[in-house]
């Protein structure tokens, strides 16, 4: 929020960025030598070794001694290498936030894990080897298959980044990376240069309210996990290294190496094997935890605004919606109708229970849903009951034994602790009472980096009042905020890029000495403020309503997407923030947090018209797993039936979308099973295809469907890539472009109210008829479309759709709560078809009614021809019949 800064004080600082291992020509930490190695003595697997420290430095404080490292092989694809201090218990990330799977059980007697060995020299696992050289000490990881160095840590190799260091309060490693290599991840960060880490762009993690139009700045998230895909002649491999740490951290990205600069905490390494970019995600977040299974209507489409300033604002947006025939199936307030910005409360004037209540009953007769917004600061209020409630419970975060006091919305507040287990239960009860006050279907949690007005010690004038300048409400504020500079912690020797500008860590958010429960500092824990306010909110609403939660949370962790969806924050309504989207969006279903958007049209007002940006825009975002406008109340009012030119790009766009839900949904179900995103890069199915390695201007959702938006001014045509093969345009199949040889790259006619999405040959996609509400559209009846090669005389194609009842909390596939069917087809001498399905688990669909009402097939040969400019023709015919989603031959 760009208008905090005008609020508090800050002092600026300037950053030296050095190569690893020296600054000013001074080496920082002189390594480490292995002094010992063993199978790890306690039965539980792995290796155990211990370091020595060769010779000490000052530099960033005094280096650690001793260090333990700990080796082990914990799946066949994965491989974890820790390094700690030997004598003293350091942070780390708790591992009870994460929804981890198990790792399975030792299949052998042997200490080391199933298909593991040890030599002097090395350590194997099925995928991956680790060795290492002892004086000074460096690791390697190597692919096993292809003997590829995957990362090594060794001083000479990642020279002239140096050894590793390991000082209370300064920890790095290097590793060298090969030419060619091209990375993804590290975020949250907006990359004006695409999807691929851009060589000394830098990438600071600290969770960070500066709103995502700060290029290449920490922001919300904190995701130290990078994929790197590496392209052998035309052979592909994909791997994953996780930092799994949640301290400050700068990751200097060189190109040919890479260093890790972390201001605490642990090295706690885990590398994927992949090969395949999707085997990368399902191994990190077998990890980490599964993607969050999503209610069906959560895909629908939703609209907010900042600035609804009363019911009848919000009843009226419903109404126009309907009567602009444009899907809708969510609603939202932001925190108009809390009473003076207070959680958990309404504005009794402008959101008058009785009249708040008769409008959820009509929507939700409709099928629709409603969601409110909810900040973590609590107000310092007296008279206010939440306050009183959380008081009596002690469930705030200290400083010096007091709760910390910071400035957010509603003025002084205090931010209630979610690793304590009275702030959980606390948090879990408020939400209870609000429920009854107001049956709201999911909840927003906003502001949770945590974000401050006011950075470090202030004052509560009893009568000064300051101005929200958008409002003309005056409101209490704190006066003099004073950045705390007591501590090592809230300057420590070591300072990362914090909001880009090498701001103190205690900017706009908590002061790093403060306390959460049981005396964890916020120094360690800072970027799991949101992380753990999510998993309580999750838990909260679980026990509630028996359901399965909703939750959008602005501030993520590794783990957040096991629990809840994710919106990229506060963008600007121009051409480069719709552009810089996709990167963000495609970064996430990385980070596994597929359920992922931008504010569609911009939330920040700027100078530039919106019509044409917003036709644009929800040609795009309707494709965002996560699709949602939302806007700042200083813009201008941009819901999609404000031009007639936007709200019939709207009903072109979603109209594909909500036709789409079936796939979406099953695409939810893959996600929740396996980790692969929704809206993933183009590499993700061709990852042999070089010229998609940065592609950030098309994505596909799922395996084979591709959208190729418009993202410049004026445009009405798109210039696209299309990897080898037939793709036909999903709003006329008669069009098709083959890609081949030359003619990869396509000019596209994009007219005002067009989108040009394309499914892949070889593909069947489920799809249902659509409408206005989801809650209708799932219950038409199917269509399959088949792809297959134009003009091709043998082919195959297959496709899946999992249906279940979505109010139950899990996703899962059992006999009478869900069904999973795989359609199969093949085609012979380019003129016979066959279509048929293998069923799983098929009483769901059976008693449900649904059924197959038409088979479309394309890319016969002799039907009709259409195409794409630069591309090869189309064609397509039909049967029709209605069948049950059963097997049949
Ligand atoms: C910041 C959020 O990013 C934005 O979406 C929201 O509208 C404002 N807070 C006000 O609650």
């Amino acid at each position: 929020m760009l208008s905090h800064f005008n609020l508090c004080s800050f002092f600026f600082f300037s950053i030296i960025f050095v190569g690893g291992g020296v600054v000013s020509g001074q080496k920082i930490g002189l390594g480490y030598r292995l002094v010992s190695l063993e199978e790890n003595p306690d039965g539980g697997g792995g290796l155990v070794g211990h370091l020595q420290l060769k010779q000490s430095t000052n530099t960033y404080g005094a280096d650690i001694p001793h260090l333990r490292l700990f080796i082990k092989h914990e799946t066949r694809n994965r491989l974890r290498i820790q390094i700690t201090d030997a004598e003293k218990a350091r942070w780390e990330v708790p591992y009870n936030l994460l929804k981890r799977e198990a790792a399975p059980a030792l299949q052998s007697s042997t200490k080391t894990a199933a298909g593991s060995s040890f030599t002097a020299s090395e350590y194997s696992g099925d995928e991956l080897v680790f060795s290492y050289v002892s004086d000074p000490f460096g690791f390697a990881v190597r692919r096993r298959s292809n003997g590829a160095t995957l990362f090594n840590s060794s001083a000479e190799a990642a020279d002239p980044y140096g050894d590793m260091v390991f000082k209370d309060q300064y920890l790095e490693v290097s590793t060298r990376l090969p030419e060619g290599a091209s990375l993804y991840g590290l975020g949250e960060n907006t990359q004006p240069g695409g999807i691929r880490l851009r060589p000394n762009d830098p990438y600071t993690l600290y969770t960070t309210d500066a709103s995502a139009i700060n290029l290449n700045t920490d922001l919300y998230g904190s995701h130290p996990i990078y994929m790197d895909l590496r392209n052998d002649n035309g052979a592909a491999f994909a791997h994953g290294v996780l930092l799994l740490n949640s301290n400050g951290m700068d990751v200097v990205y060189r190109g040919s190496s890479l260093t890790y600069k972390v201001i605490g905490g642990v090295l706690d390494f885990y590398f994927f094997s992949g090969p395949e970019p999707l085997d990368v995600v399902d191994q990190y977040t077998s990890l980490v935890g599964r993607p969050a299974p999503m209610p069906y209507w959560a895909l629908g489409f939703h609209q907010c605004r900042w600035g609804y300033h009363n019911l009848s604002v919000v009843a009226d947006v419903v109404e126009r919606y309907e009567q602009a025939k444009i899907p809708l199936d969510v609603i939202w307030n932001d925190d108009d109708h809390m009473d003076a910005s207070k959680d958990f409360t309404l504005d009794p004037v402008h959101y008058p229970r009785p009249k708040l209540l008769a409008f959820l009953d009509k929507i939700h007769r409709r099928g629709m849903k409603y969601i409110v917004l909810i900040d973590p600061g609590i107000a310092v209020n007296s008279t206010y009951a939440v306050f009183q409630r959380a008081m009596a419970k002690d469930v705030f975060i200290k400083y010096e034994g007091e709760p910390y006091l910071a400035q957010v919305w509603p003025g002084p507040v205090y931010f209630p602790d979610f690793l304590s287990p009275n702030g959980v239960s606390w948090w879990a009860n408020e939400i209870a009472r609000f429920h009854e006050l107001v049956p709201v279907d999911g909840l927003w949690i906003d502001m949770n980096e945590a974000s401050n007005f006011c950075t470090g010690k202030c004052t509560i004038p009893t009568t000064h009042l300051c101005r929200d300048p958008a409002s003309t409400t005056p409101w209490i504020c704190c006066l003099d905020c004073k950045n705390i500079t007591d501590t090592r912690w809230d300057v420590p020797p070591y300072r990362i890029n914090a909001s880009g500008i090498g701001a103190p860590l205690g900017f706009n958010t908590i002061a790093a000495s403060a306390t959460h429960y049981d005396g964890v500092l916020e120094y360690n824990a800072h970027s799991l403020y949101g992380f753990s306010q999510t998993v309580a909110t999750h838990g909260a609403l679980q026990g509630l309503r028996g359901k399965r939660p909703f939750i959008l949370t602005r501030s993520t962790f590794v783990g957040s997407g096991a629990y809840a969806a994710h919106w990229t924050g506060d963008n600007k309504g121009t051409w480069e923030d719709l552009r810089y989207s996709i990167s963000t969006v495609l970064n996430f279903g990385i980070f596994g947090m597929p359920m992922v958007g931008s504010d569609i049209c911009g939330f920040y007002p700027a100078a530039v018209p919106l019509e044409e940006l917003c036709n644009r825009w929800i040609q795009l975002g309707a494709f965002y797993p996560f699709s949602r406008d939302h806007a700042n109340k200083a813009s201008p009012r941009q819901e999609l039936y404000q031009w007639d030119s936007v709200a019939e790009s709207a009903r072109n766009a979603l109209g594909l979308r909500y036709r789409l839900l079936p796939y979406l949904y099953t695409l939810n179900y893959q996600a929740h099973t396996t980790g692969a995103p929704m809206a993933r890069p183009v590499f993700f199915s061709f990852p042999g295809f070089a010229e998609s390695y940065n592609l950030s201007t098309q994505f596909l959702l799922g395996r084979g469907v591709m959208v190729s938006p418009v993202l410049e001014q004026g445009a009405t045509t798109v210039r696209a890539v299309f990897p080898p093969g037939t793709w036909y345009n999903l709003f006329d199949m008669t069009k098709a472009v083959v890609s081949e040889g030359n003619a990869r790259y396509v000019t596209l006619d994009a007219p005002l109210h067009e989108v040009n999405v394309h499914v892949y040959q070889n593909t069947i996609l489920p799809m249902q008829r659509g409408g206005v509400l989801s809650k209708e559209a799932r219950e038409t009846p199917f269509a399959l479309v088949v792809a297959f090669p134009l003009g091709a005389a043998e082919g195959e194609a297959e496709g899946t759709v999992y249906v279940d009842d979505d109010g139950r909390p899990e996703m899962r596939l059992a006999e009478g709560e869900a069904s999973y069917v795989t359609f199969r087809a093949r085609l012979l001498r380019g003129r016979k078809v066959e279509v048929w399905s293998e069923v799983e688990m098929g009483r769901f669909s059976v008693e449900k009614g649904m059924s197959i009402e038409k088979v479309s097939v394309l890319g016969l040969a002799g039907f009709g021809v259409g195409g794409g400019r630069g591309g090869g023709g189309g064609g397509g015919g039909y049967g029709y019949e209605q069948r049950p989603l059963r097997r049949r031959r």
